[in-house]
């Protein structure tokens, strides 16, 4: 890659170097990209066949690797403040949105970056939102670290203490029920609100209709891999 990403954009990866199990590519988005060198990285869980595939590759194999995909955030750095919501393998899109804000002169003391886990175990999944100069807070289901229960229930103690400005944009990445979630705080608090969406990509590029998703109101269905995987919070049924 020679340009920095735009976050929220993914990659779509044929998980095996050889041979066709699985058949279809896997969709990741876009976790870091080193300019220096053009590195991408992604972060990502083993949950199936094809994450357990990917898993096996050794370094200097060579993977087939589509992208970047899809539309990601498009947010002006003239925001009041921004506010990135993460769920587990959900930290990737937020953390490069905070990067990519701050190596554009973004004030970090700007961003609050609240990480959700299970268990303190995971923390060294954001080992790289650490180092960044942003405000991160954790939850995790167990209390094991930082807040304890949902990380949409700390954005909303957050948002009830006046802790995240006058008017934050709310951007978010996790698993479904997170994103409802954060869905119905963002709209209950009356903020601006973009959700990073997951949904099972055959294809990747807007042909097979596999991905889609309900726009919020209206009998019309927006893909995922085409229009997404970044939405405004409202355009959505979720
Ligand atoms: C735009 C986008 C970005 C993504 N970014 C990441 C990322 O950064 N890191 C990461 O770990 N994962 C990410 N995912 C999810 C990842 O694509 C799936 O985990 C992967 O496709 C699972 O493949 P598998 O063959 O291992 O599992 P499968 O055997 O296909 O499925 C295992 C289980 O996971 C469910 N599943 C499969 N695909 C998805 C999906 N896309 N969303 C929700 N549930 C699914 C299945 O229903 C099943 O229950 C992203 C998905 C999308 C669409
Ligand atoms: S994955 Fe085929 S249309 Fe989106």
């Amino acid at each position: 890659m020679e340009r920095f990403p735009i976050p929220g954009t993914f990659l779509h990866i044929k998980p095996n170097t050889t041979g066709t199990d699985p058949l279809l590519r896997r969709a990741f988005s876009i976790f870091d990209y080193d300019e220096t060198s053009g590195v991408v990285d992604i972060l990502y869980k083993v949950v199936g066949r094809g994450t357990e595939v990917l898993s096996r590759v050794r370094p200097g194999e060579t993977l087939d690797v589509l992208g970047p995909l899809g539309n990601g955030f498009d947010l002006p750095l003239t925001i009041d403040h921004l506010v990135l919501v993460a769920g587990g393998v959900g930290i990737p899109p937020v953390y490069l949105l905070a990067k990519s804000h701050l190596r554009q002169g973004f004030d970090g003391n700007k961003i609050n970056y609240l990480c959700g886990l299970t268990t303190a175990a995971e923390k060294p999944m954001a080992d790289r939102v650490e180092k960044l100069p942003i405000n991160l807070q954790f939850a995790t289901d167990d209390g094991s670290l930082g807040f304890k229960g949902f990380v949409s229930e700390l954005l909303r103690a957050r948002l009830d203490d006046g802790s995240l400005g006058i008017n934050p944009v709310i951007c978010a990445c996790g698993p479904d029920g997170m994103l409802k979630a954060v869905q119905t705080i963002a709209r209950a608090y009356g903020k601006k609100c973009y959700l990073s969406l997951e949904s099972i990509m055959p294809c990747g590029v807007g042909t097979c209709l596999g991905c889609v998703v309900k726009n919020d109101g209206e009998e019309k269905y927006m893909r995922v891999c085409r229009e997404g995987p970044v939405f405004e919070a409202s355009e959505v049924e979720l």
